[in-house]
């Protein structure tokens, strides 16, 4: 080797190795840096961590009552109102469990570095068990706002949370799992033993997320510490087996992180089902496998789409906190932008009126689109289309075909040239046509097997006399949106459908923001407050069946709304659906007055899903927080 090339080599390797180093240091500080949450815990514990501390709380007749320090004949001992809320009678937790609870009057101090798991339970349950008792612990870790506090004062030896789970098999929900589990919580020795039992994985993480409610950080503590109730039992268990949240990522992008946030305040509700509204006429920003042609001509730009790594890593991150992950790809309506390839490809026209104008002509919002119901490369796309949803969400019990709100007159105009349009003297039959090749085509995808839960929105062709010559009731479920008063649900159930619920007086939570476009009016004003949300019960006001409701879900569009104010359009409201669903209160429909307690339990709970990172918004002045009961 001559030296020259020597020399090269040296700086070459010399290179290999910085570069190397680089990229191992960038490895570890990003592991180092979860960016999962935003820090507004620091933000916001500051100006809490006022010491010494000026007001002392004392429990009247189950209530906390503010005293200043300095005129309390107890000031040597003050109390934290975080301690006299959760020993002062009432229950802090949210969602209400179901099942008889009691909590005890007394607390002990604990280390954290003293929790510690014990499962019997077999694998494969046992290797979820392990990753949702780590969640646990980081929502254990959420609470402590001095990462200095006082580790050796602690009352107990060990902190030892015992999980016994009877079905170790059952490691994805399912309608009929079983999500109940029962808690009790002891002093034993000099140990704090928490017992949860439960059938399967999916009640035990909920026994977990209720054990960490009844812990808390008092801050009065010498410096702070970690507490827990001495005594608790709970059993508990949901009124509604599909409890769901949709949100809309094709009107404005929202990153993986910030659809992470959704689902951590789920699983802090005991939601359990993320229904991910993934595309629509404007923007496409799925990549499909098989079709990646849609993304490519769909997507906003390019890191504004989601790859299949990421629909999967949504999807794991998901069930590990008892969600299951319902993705939908909308048709044939509200299908625009994503689809125009087809010309160039050969392929013909997969969609008809995009982006025609004046938009209020052939749909609900600009811009307009529709696949194209006579061009068979449609039905094609679709079936590779669902093959590659079923397998990224890895769903084969409920699927969401869209197939709300198609404009006839789009069509009537747009397939005029085609002969076969005048074969319809009801374009209601195209669309009812168009939805039995799809649903075949579901079928195909899915290895030959029918998909027992076929979700389609609410629309004309739910209503009579269409619905029964196009949706079969064995394996459809009609998810209505409509206004509560509609007639809608009730006709629906009358002909024997199941629904799931998410009337939109009641359960859309992106309403009240105004207009976005100068013509046509804001399409669903007033803002729907918690109060309206969480009073919502239409199975009693309407007086339906429930044997047909398989659940309620609130939805949340995304025209007006990107992930900057996600947390706070979607917080605390959808954890008063999430009580509404998991333990359903009785209903005062002559007064339609919510209890105290209902208040100071959601108020905790909003600042339960501050200290984890959600960027809930406040219920009231922090005054009524601080003075339970005096703001009703
Ligand atoms: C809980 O988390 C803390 C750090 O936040 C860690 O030191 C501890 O080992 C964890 N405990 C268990 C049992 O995983
Ligand atoms: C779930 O299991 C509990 C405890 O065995 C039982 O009481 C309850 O009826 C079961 N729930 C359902 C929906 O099967
Ligand atoms: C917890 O359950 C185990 C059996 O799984 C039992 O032996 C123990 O006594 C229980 N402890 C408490 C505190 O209930
Ligand atoms: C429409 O009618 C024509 C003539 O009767 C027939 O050839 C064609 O197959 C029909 N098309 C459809 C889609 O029914």
């Amino acid at each position: 080797m001559k030296q020259g090339e020597l020399r090269r080599a040296l700086v070459v390797v010399t290179l290999l190795c910085i570069f190397l180093f680089i990229y191992l240091y960038w490895q570890q500080s990003s592991k180092l840096a979860p960016t999962l949450i935003y820090n507004y815990k620091h933000v916001y514990s500051s100006y809490r961590r006022s010491r010494p501390p000026q007001w002392t709380w004392r429990c009247v007749n189950q209530r906390c009552e503010r005293r200043h320090i300095e005129g309390d004949a107890d000031a040597a001992a003050p109390v934290s109102l975080a301690t006299c809320s959760m020993l002062c009678g009432s229950t802090q937790l949210w969602p209400q469990p179901t099942g008889p609870v009691t909590l005890g009057s007394r607390a002990v101090t604990f280390d954290h570095g003293r929790l510690a798991v014990e499962t019997t339970t077999g694998q494969p349950a046992r290797a979820l068990l392990v990753k949702a008792f780590a969640i646990f612990n980081d929502s254990v870790a959420s609470l402590i706002e001095r990462k200095d506090y006082a580790r050796d004062r602690t009352d107990v030896r060990r902190f030892l949370v015992r999980v016994a789970v009877e079905h170790s098999d059952v490691v994805r929900l399912r309608m009929s799992t079983n999500e109940s589990y029962s808690i009790v919580l002891r002093a034993v020795g000099g140990d704090m033993v928490a017992n949860i039992t439960a059938k399967t994985f999916f009640g035990a993480r909920h026994g977990l997320e209720t054990l960490s409610q009844l812990i808390w950080w008092d801050p009065y503590a010498d410096g702070g510490a970690l507490k827990v109730l001495k005594v608790a039992t709970v059993q508990d268990s949901p009124a509604f087996a599909y409890r769901g949240l949709m949100v809309d990522t094709a009107r404005n992008f929202m990153s993986v992180e910030s659809l992470k946030r959704v689902l951590v305040g789920m699983s802090a509700s005991k939601l359990n089902v993320f229904h991910w509204h993934l595309t629509d006429s404007q923007s496409f920003p799925l990549v499909v496998p098989s079709v990646p042609q849609l993304a490519k001509n769909g997507a906003y730009g390019p890191g504004m789409t989601y790859a299949p790594e990421d629909v999967r890593e949504l999807v794991e991150f998901a069930r590990v906190r008892g969600i299951r992950v319902v993705l939908e790809v909308d048709t044939p309506a509200h299908a625009g932008n994503g689809w125009t390839w087809g010309p160039q490809e050969g392929l013909g026209e997969l969609a008809v009126c995009v982006n025609e104008r004046p938009w209020s002509l052939y749909c609900g919002e600009p811009p307009c689109g529709q696949l194209n119901p006579e061009n068979p490369n449609v039905y094609d796309i679709l079936e590779k289309l669902y093959r590659d949803l079923i397998d990224l969400s890895g769903e084969d019990e409920i699927f969401h075909i869209g197939g709300d709100e198609v404009n006839l007159e789009c069509w009537a105009q747009h397939l005029q040239k085609a002969s076969t349009i005048y074969n319809y003297t009801d374009l209601h039959d195209l669309w009812g046509e168009f939805t039995l090749k799809a649903l075949g085509k579901l079928v195909a995808a899915n290895g030959g097997k029918r998909i027992p839960y076929v979700v389609v929105w609410s629309s004309k062709l739910s209503k009579r006399p269409y619905v029964t010559k196009y949706l079969e009731k064995s394996n459809v479920v009609v998810q209505s949106w409509g206004a509560s008063q509609w007639p809608d649900t009730p006709d629906l159930i009358a002909d024997g459908y199941r629904v799931i619920i998410s009337h939109v007086d009641a359960w859309y939570l992106d309403c009240g923001f105004g207009r976005w476009r100068e013509t046509g009016e804001a399409a669903c004003d007033p803002y729907r407050p918690w109060q309206t949300v969480y009073n919502h019960r239409p199975w009693q006001q309407l007086r339906l069946d429930k044997k047909y409701i398989v659940g309620g879900e609130a939805c949340l569009w995304s025209e007006q709304l990107d992930e900057a104010s996600l947390d706070a359009r979607l917080w605390p409201r959808a954890s008063a659906f999430a009580e509404r669903v998991w333990t359903d209160p009785q209903l005062d429909m002559a007064t339609y007055s919510i209890q105290e307690d209902v208040y100071t339990r959601l108020s905790t709970h909003r600042d339960r899903l501050a200290a984890r990172g959600i960027g809930a918004e406040a219920l009231w002045p922090t005054w009524c927080t601080q003075n339970p009961g005096m703001c009703l």
